[in-house]
């Protein structure tokens, strides 16, 4: 069988020249990668005590929404500024290429509840800091955060550094 790495496709000089970007589409085109993934995320997190999964739209619901089914667990989407209908809590963070508001419903984090996040890329790191902030505003406690890939040469994993962060493939650039 192959490694989940080899489901992954390079796309050179998009969306701009010189950054690699690594589509996970292929992952999923794929039923054994996807199969990979979504065991790998799995294991990752199969120890931890936790009460929900949540995860940012939209790559990270394909991600989270699996995982919290297969480990019948709750899964609470942070979604892109207004799209949740009740009260929601926001936050402004910059993307690699430009900048974001995501927000999530305000009563789907109860204060003391433990929250793994799950999504497809860790890059610069903005946007699960921002989804940070929003948990830990709601009293929630993020025990762990999983993704599918991670590009080191973003050091995405400094900015989050008090997190315990696991990512099932490694990019050494950007
Ligand atoms: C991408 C990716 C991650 C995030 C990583 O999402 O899916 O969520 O960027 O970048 P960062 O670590 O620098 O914050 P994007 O906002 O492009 O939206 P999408 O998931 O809807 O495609
Ligand atoms: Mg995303």
């Amino acid at each position: 069988m192959k490694e989940l790495k080899e489901y992954v496709r390079s796309i050179p000089d998009f969306p701009e020249p010189g950054i690699i970007f690594r589509d996970v589409t292929t992952i999923l085109q794929d039923a054994d990668g996807l199969a990979l993934s979504i065991d790998g995320l799995r294991a990752e997190i199969k120890d931890l005590e936790y009460d929900l999964i949540l995860g940012p739209e939209s790559r990270g619901f394909i991600f989270g929404v699996p995982v919290a089914y297969a480990e019948h667990k709750p899964f609470i989407p942070v979604r892109k500024k207004g799209k949740l209908p009740c009260e929601t809590v926001s936050m402004d963070y910059d993307l690699e290429y430009g900048k974001a508001t995501i927000e999530i419903h305000k009563d789907a984090i109860k204060p003391g509840d433990r929250v793994v996040i799950v999504d497809d890329l860790i890059a610069t790191g903005g946007t699960i800091e921002a989804i940070t902030k929003l948990v830990e505003s709601l009293g929630g406690e993020i025990v762990k955060i999983a993704f599918v890939m991670e590009l080191e040469g973003l050091k995405g994993r400094e900015k989050l550094a008090k997190y315990d962060i696991a990512s099932l493939i490694k990019y050494e650039g950007k």
